[in-house]
């Protein structure tokens, strides 16, 4: 009798710092939407963010409480929901050891070639010049495949990476290695579906494509009200426009994307705008509604935020919670990617009988 199948959801995001609308809009709300239909696993990525941060590592230990909290505070509640687990990337020995075995089965010039590896190391320059850091996608291969559904595979099991477009090229890779391990050793790693976030990557607010939190060019989900406000009064909008009566351009402009992807009255959104592109509408009025419908979202989020950070426990007990279950889990996997591998050794290291 087979099983039955299993449906499983593995992603995650980098410990560099606390939450942003730019997670909210391209996974966190995507997460929180599809948290019912699975077992979710959700990485905190400490280990990846050395990739980039070996330098760092009180930001990246920080910016781990930081996103337990942001995670809280968005609806995902592993206290309360038995399917659902945050994963503390560094206490996973396992993960570690699967890197190790996908790293000899991965030609270095996949990983040279690939446009999330180029546009990253375009960004972070001489920091992302380390091993690691071109190792970081077959590592990022092993969290995923860490949760393959057990062997022999059902129809209808799943496993589900909801990510943003940027990390596509990292998915290939991924079942590029399930692929290779499977046929050079055993049929062990379900190749992995995805889910892409339907917002577009959002540009920070000072009109840049790059949103990070050393350019001040983001709005965190614990921002309070008065600093959302701030933010929003000084974004970048456009530039080709020197008075409010000026047709405006809605297209490239953050105040608008931003409206897009969290103001949820279309019709105010459209309204506004038809009255920029015919310079009838001034910044300031749309700011102002933009700074409206970003308070009215967050409101909620800053209050189950602050609720769980007045918990002394919480932080703990899930990521405690989510250590245990993961190392069952991957425990499972790593013993059938072993004996795919012949290094489970079972003459070799079988129990001694003991004559009587
Ligand atoms: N690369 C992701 C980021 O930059 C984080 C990450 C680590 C991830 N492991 C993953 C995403 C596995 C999806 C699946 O935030």
């Amino acid at each position: 009798m087979p099983r039955p199948p299993q449906k499983r959801i593995l992603t995650g995001m980098r410990t560099t710092g606390a939450a942003h609308l730019g997670h909210y809009a391209g996974a966190l709300r995507n997460w929180v939407d599809m948290q019912g239909e699975y077992e979710c696993y959700f990485l905190l990525a400490d280990v990846q963010a050395f990739s980039t941060h070996f330098d760092d590592p009180q930001r990246i230990v920080e910016s781990v409480r930081e996103m337990v909290l942001d995670w809280l505070a968005v609806g995902l509640d592993p206290t309360k929901q038995s399917n659902i687990f945050f994963v503390l990337q560094s206490q996973i020995q396992d993960l570690t050891e699967l890197t190790t075995y996908f790293s000899m089965l991965t030609p270095m010039a996949y990983v040279e070639r690939n446009p999330t590896i180029k546009s990253e190391r375009a960004q972070y320059g001489e920091r992302a010049g380390n091993l690691g850091f071109y190792n970081y996608p077959v590592s990022q291969a092993a969290d995923v495949l860490l949760f393959t559904p057990p062997p022999p595979h059902t129809d209808g099991d799943e496993l589900c990476v909801p990510v943003g477009e940027d990390q596509l090229p990292l998915l290939e890779l991924t079942n590029d290695i399930a692929g290779w391990f499977n046929r050079t050793y055993d049929r062990v790693f379900l190749e992995c579906t995805h889910r892409l976030s339907e917002v577009p990557r959002l540009m920070g607010t000072d009109g840049q494509a790059k949103m990070s939190k050393s350019l001040g060019n983001v709005i965190l989900l614990s921002d309070d009200t008065e600093t959302v406000q701030k933010k929003v009064m000084s974004m970048y909008t456009d530039p080709t426009r020197l008075r409010a009566t000026d047709p405006g351009h809605v297209e490239g402009n953050p105040v608008f994307m931003y409206h897009d992807a969290f103001n949820p009255d279309v019709a105010e959104v459209d309204e506004l705008k038809d009255r920029y592109r015919k310079g009838r509408v001034g910044d300031v009025e749309v700011k102002r509604k933009l700074v409206a419908a970003l308070n009215a979202m967050l409101d909620p989020i800053r209050e189950r935020r602050d609720a769980f950070a007045g918990d002394p426990d919480i932080v703990q007990e899930v990521l405690r919670g989510g250590i245990e279950q993961t190392r069952a889990v991957g425990g499972e996997t790593m013993q059938h990617a072993r004996a795919a591998m012949y290094i489970d050794y079972p003459k070799l290291l079988a129990p001694q009988t003991v004559a009587t």
